[in-house]
């Protein structure tokens, strides 16, 4: 099913549209409509159950806006850019990269610099795709993503909106470890918008400007921490490990994630860990396996922050769509903001037993270090102690030699070796302090919903008419069933069906009432929104040997039974259980 179809039903049933149409549109926001917004819901809360709940994990919720020096740590204000080209006719904006790709054989265009991207345009006469004017000449610009506001008024502290709301988890985990009692390994989820101000946003919910995430930052010692690999050592993946044929021919590994583990196809165990738990996930919502496949990211692919990840990835309407991915992020955030923020981002790591170390120290005389280093003094001194710890036999001649300064500016300094006062201690030492890495699966949750919805989609032939219904998992349709009176004009019927209705809903399901149209049309309208259930009420139900009861029809096999209407809650979580 082609994406437009998708997002054509999910406008006509309630699912999503585009927002703001009265006042023309805003490219890159959708509303989610009541049947959307269950779906979505019930897929977090799937989510929130797997990956919070069931991996013993803790979920928080941080504000949206943060103050800039959080992004300056990051890394995102200076890296987090897309490629744009902008018509010198038109005006319109275009990322730089997809025109590329879309003309030539390139596949990772965003890996590559901006001169050849210019090139490329010039070489393959790229036109804008909005009026057709050449761009060869026109130069790429580096377009950051992230939306900028201002916090408070006035004299107003730079802000904007996060990008990823892993970075709500990160500056926050000062706090969490406390929380966690400062032991490893811990987890922390979030669920919540991220915002991008995406050049070129398309295809309904696949590239948004406001998007929901659904993330969870694995806190782990990299040299000791284990995940419960035995867990899904058997599920089977089929990979895209990152090499040269995945770019060339798309050849894939059929492996377990045991296997791939073992084999070292997946670096971490942790990344491999959470991949077989995403399969089967994903598995569990309804998203077709034989659609679906993991693929690592080749190294100008990946994130500033990533020094590995794998993408979840589905396939719609012919095009693989990244819904997820899973990076190893290291200590990469944690450091930074350790040495950008005014706290320790790291946690204390007690030894089993005390260790006794030899600890080399120097006490350098300020005073006598003072005229003949000028401004560099304090410089001095602090280059001499990070020499002692790392190079005690640097100061076993008479002077010792130490560099202030980067680059250019850098100076070397001679430092008589008595003047720095060294000496080497012997201590006991009970723990060391250690930079946690984190491992991150992170998803997209509208990027699934369109995907539940376009795996979902099914057209077959009922009583010699043709139909189209979403074959959506129960666990995840937007209603859990649907009640009808079979006719209007008898109030034993009406009445029986608005009982059914209440008692489901006292019973907490998702229940919609629908008595207008032919029956088969109501069939219809529930089948193109995917309710599993439809609950009819006849007169066979109200009279003679039926009495209280009603038929149960399931969606998919259109097959009918008759329940009494007592019994009809029980049947449904029976039926729904499969
Ligand atoms: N914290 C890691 C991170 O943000 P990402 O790959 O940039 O990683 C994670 O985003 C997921 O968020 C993607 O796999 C995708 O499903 C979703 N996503 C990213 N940008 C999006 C956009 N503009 N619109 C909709 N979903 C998006």
């Amino acid at each position: 099913m082609a994406s437009e179809e998708i997002v054509e039903l999910a406008k006509r049933r309630g699912f999503f549209f585009g927002s703001n149409g009265a006042y023309g549109g805003t490219a890159g926001f959708y509303t989610f409509g009541p049947q959307g917004a269950a779906l979505k819901k019930n897929v977090e809360d799937a989510w929130r159950d797997r990956f919070t709940i069931r991996e013993g994990n803790r979920e928080i919720e941080a504000p949206t806006i943060m103050p800039e020096p959080v992004f300056e740590a990051s890394g995102h204000l200076d890296t987090f850019d897309d490629m744009l080209v902008e018509c010198p006719e038109c005006g319109e904006s275009h990322r730089a990269d997809h025109l590329v790709e879309e003309v030539t054989e390139i596949e990772d265009a965003e890996a590559l610099p901006g001169a050849e991207v210019e090139e490329l345009i010039a070489d393959n006469d790229i036109a804008c795709p909005s009026c057709g004017t050449a761009l060869a000449g026109v130069t790429v610009e580096d377009f950051n993503l992230m939306f900028a506001t201002d916090i408070g008024p006035g004299d107003a502290q730079p802000g904007y909106l996060r990008p990823e709301t892993a970075q709500g988890i990160f500056v926050e985990f000062p706090r969490l470890k406390e929380y966690a009692r400062g032991n490893l390994p811990f987890g922390i989820t979030q669920i919540g918008p991220a915002y991008r101000n995406e050049i070129s946003p398309r295809g309904g919910l696949l590239r948004l400007r406001e998007f929901t995430q659904a993330e969870l930052e694995q806190f782990i010692d990299p040299e000791e921490d284990e995940p419960p690999l035995d867990r899904v050592r058997d599920v089977e993946v089929r990979l895209y490990p990152a090499t040269e044929q995945q770019a060339e021919d798309g050849e894939y590994v059929e492996t377990t994630v045991g296997e791939a583990v073992d084999e070292g196809i997946i670096g971490s165990p942790w990344v491999g860990y959470y991949l077989g738990v995403a399969k089967r996930w994903y598995d569990r919502v309804g998203v077709d396996l034989d659609r679906f496949r993991f693929r690592q990211h080749l190294a100008g692919e990946r994130a500033h922050y990533a020094s590995d990840c794998w993408d979840a990835e589905s396939e719609v309407d012919g095009d693989w769509i990244e819904i997820a991915g899973f990076s190893y992020r290291s200590d990469y955030d944690l450091s930074k903001h350790d040495a950008y923020g005014d706290d320790a981002f790291t946690v204390f790591k007690r030894y089993d037993e005390p260790k006794t170390v030899e600890r080399a120290t120097v006490d350098p005389d300020m005073s006598v270090l003072g005229p003949e280093f000028g401004g560099d003094a304090a410089a001095v001194a602090e280059a001499l102690e990070t020499l002692a710890e790392r190079d005690p036999d640097a100061f076993d001649g008479e002077t010792v030699s130490v560099e202030v300064g980067d680059g250019d500016d850098a100076e070397t300094h001679e430092v008589d070796a008595d003047v720095a006062n060294f000496s080497v201690e012997t201590v006991t030492e009970n723990g060391e302090h250690l930079t946690p890495h984190v491992v991150e699966p992170s998803f997209g949750v509208g990027r699934t919903v369109q995907t539940l919805l376009a795996h979902a989609y099914s057209e077959d032939e009922v009583d010699g008419e043709e139909r189209t219904f979403l074959s959506l998992e129960p666990e995840v349709a937007p209603q859990d069933a649907a009640v009808f009176p079979l006719v209007t004009n008898d109030d034993r019927l009406t009445e029986l069906a608005d009982e059914v209705a209440a008692d489901l809903r006292e019973a907490g399901l998702a229940v919609a009432y629908d008595d207008s149209g032919s029956i088969g049309r109501r069939y219809r309208r529930q089948d193109e929104i995917g309710t599993p259930f439809c609950v009819t009420v006849d007169r066979d139900g109200v009279e003679g040997d039926g009495e209280d009861t009603v038929t149960v029809r399931e969606r998919d096999s259109a097959a009918q039974v008759r329940v009494p209407a007592a019994e009809l809650a029980a049947e449904l979580a029976a039926l729904r259980a499969g």
